[in-house]
């Protein structure tokens, strides 16, 4: 049978994918960002897990105003880099696992009554990428298979956080019921607190983070009750983001292990968050 063999909690700053690609980690920057998020190379070193769930969101490359899928599941084979602008990314392309993604899209859909967009040619941004290489580093080819789950944080009507938090629930569910001996680890991206345009660009709310990270854990009842109007304007417009750790939280036990934290600001406009956690 498939296992949730942790959770990983990590913001996604583009920049920080550029660090790792222009070999900037161990600039004074940079630095202490790398030393603290070192541990997450180290613990799937250990956990190895065969799949990687990545909710993640898409910052208008691969969908757009024009198509704005609330949940969207990767059922594809592959999924490459997008070019964003400067180039796609020099990172490998996704393998992903049409077995097990089709198998959860059932499960979404016919069992908890998530309709889930599948989504086959799909292209991956900063979002996706930069988590796998905090995790990963720069190897040659991701060593495990990657089912990219998209959600909506940028167009109005974004899903509330409650609801990602059964999303998450519902996750568990599916890959639980997958007969397949699989290890499966799950990514929620974002965050932390960062607004990147208007007035009030470069905002950082370090207390407002630690308090979330506080609670995550412990209180994902609490968290998911959150208002996106409380979120606005305490973690900025883009700290929204952070509703998809809440999928990842969903997707663990009621009650869980923390295995490692890590806050640091700056990077780049945004606070960086890494949390580890795993079922108690
Ligand atoms: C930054 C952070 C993000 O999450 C993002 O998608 C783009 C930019 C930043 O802090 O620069
Ligand atoms: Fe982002």
């Amino acid at each position: 049978m498939a296992k949730i063999i942790g959770g990983v909690g990590t913001s996604h700053v583009p920049s920080i994918g550029a660090a790792i690609d222009h070999g900037k980690t161990q600039e004074p920057y940079w630095k202490p960002l790398f030393d603290g998020a070192a541990v997450l190379r180290r613990w799937i070193d250990e956990v190895k897990p065969d799949v990687v769930i990545v909710v993640y969101n898409d910052h208008a490359s691969r969908f757009g105003l024009d198509l704005t899928p609330t949940f969207a599941l990767g059922t594809g084979t592959s999924f490459a880099p997008h070019d964003e602008g400067y180039g796609p990314r020099p990172v490998p392309v996704c393998k992903g696992d049409p077995e097990l993604a089709w198998h959860i899209a059932e499960s979404l859909v016919l069992r908890d009554e998530f309709d889930v967009t599948m989504v086959n040619e799909m292209t991956v941004d900063h979002g996706l990428t930069v988590p796998l290489s905090l995790a990963f580093g720069r190897p040659a080819e991701w060593p495990c298979r990657v089912i990219p789950l998209c959600v909506n944080v940028i167009q109005y009507p974004q899903p509330t956080g409650r609801r990602c938090l059964r999303l998450g629930q519902a996750l568990r569910r599916a890959i639980e019921s997958y007969p397949k001996d699989t290890r499966v680890a799950i990514f929620g991206t974002g965050g932390m607190s960062h607004q990147l345009q208007g007035e009030r660009a470069g905002l950082i709310n370090a207390a407002y983070d630690k308090k979330w990270l506080d609670e995550l854990a412990a209180n994902p009842d609490r968290v998911a009750n959150t208002s996106h109007l409380e979120l606005l304007t305490e973690a900025g417009s883009e700290g929204l983001e952070i509703i998809m750790w809440l999928l990842m939280r969903g997707a663990l036990s009621a009650e869980v292990r923390q295995v490692h934290r890590f806050y640091h600001v700056p990077a780049s406009n945004s606070a960086y968050g890494l949390l580890l956690l795993e079922d108690a």
